[in-house]
């Protein structure tokens, strides 16, 4: 079995991407952890137990058992400062649906979520790098001994979605993305904004998908509405990301599960923009080599969309 802990910022897209993974044969999650992000972090470490259970067939199922960590809950540089993305997830992170009550928190470990991460696995990131960022610098070898990093995160092409430069991950603690970029020593692949939404699924998969008869896509059907309505409601903009179902984090995640997912890349040395006042959280492609970097990421280019559906499809059923 493939061995994959998840870090997360629930997130409607967290959810898909995390429901996508419990249905792929042969993986094995061994935790969640959590970090601030799309909302609070309290808000994002209760619905881990919720999505385990909505993606559950009986009660004493094995995915109730997954542990679950409360990591980070604000950027690097405090300050203050946490963005949240209420406007696309909602205000409770999941769609501020009425009567989704999180089923408890009996799964959440006392361990801290970066302790749980120093225990060498492959690793897919799909909020900010903030539990990351602080793993690395409390164990400097930690890159080196993880398996695999996916990251969902950072642009290629300058096109932001909470800053005219910026990705949302990145853009909520740049120097956490920035401390990862720039210390990673194992295969690390990067499913960009740009990548996401220009590979978006149709409208008419997203509604086959999402009208399944099953549990599963009745949970999926309540937590989607909020981002349903608030993409119509931008859709006027005629901005790319509108145009099709773009579930940013289920790239990464997909890549985890199956690396043949992945079908072109840019290999090259990443890092992101710090200091600029416009461009502060922006990945910055090294395709010239002047960073004169050893290490090299994968930045996704192409993926097999065959696979991707079959992968998004198998989750709610
Ligand atoms: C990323 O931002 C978050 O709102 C999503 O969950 C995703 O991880 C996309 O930029
Ligand atoms: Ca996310």
């Amino acid at each position: 079995k493939k061995l994959l802990l998840v870090d997360l910022d629930c997130g409607v897209d967290d959810a898909q991407a995390l429901m996508s993974a419990l249905a792929a044969p042969g993986i094995e999650i061994l935790g969640i952890t959590c970090c601030h992000g799309n909302t609070t972090l309290d808000n994002v470490t209760c619905w881990p137990r919720h999505i385990l259970y909505c993606s559950t067939a009986t009660l004493d199922n094995a995915f109730l058992q997954i542990p679950v960590y409360k990591g980070a809950s604000a950027p690097l540089l405090g300050y203050g400062h946490s963005i949240h993305a209420s406007n696309y997830h909602g205000k409770d992170g999941l769609g501020d649906v009425p009567d989704l009550s999180a089923p408890g928190l009996e799964n959440v470990q006392k361990e801290h979520a970066v302790l749980a991460m120093l225990r060498l696995v492959s690793l897919v990131a799909t909020g900010p790098l903030t539990n990351l960022a602080l793993a690395v610098n409390m164990e400097p070898s930690f890159p080196q001994k993880l398996k695999s990093l996916f990251i969902m995160g950072g642009n290629m092409e300058s096109r932001g979605n909470v800053t005219a430069c910026g990705e949302f991950n990145f853009t909520c603690d740049p120097e956490a993305a920035y401390i990862v970029l720039n210390a990673y020593g194992c295969p690390t692949y990067i499913a960009t904004w740009e990548f996401t939404f220009k590979n978006y699924l149709s409208w008419a998969f997203h509604d086959k998908w999402i009208n399944q008869e099953t549990r599963k896509a009745e949970f999926m059907r309540k937590i989607c509405a909020h981002a349903a309505e608030f993409t119509e409601k931008c859709s006027d903009t005629e901005e790319d990301w509108t145009k099709g179902f773009v579930s940013c984090d289920s790239y990464a995640m997909a890549a985890a599960v199956d690396e043949s997912c992945v079908t072109g890349a840019i290999n090259c040395a990443v890092s992101v923009e710090l200091a600029g006042t416009l461009t502060r959280g922006m990945m910055v492609l090294d395709i010239t080599g002047k960073l004169e970097k050893k290490n090299k990421a994968f930045v996704i280019t192409k993926f097999d969309m065959e696979k991707f559906e079959r992968f998004m499809m198998a989750a709610l059923k």
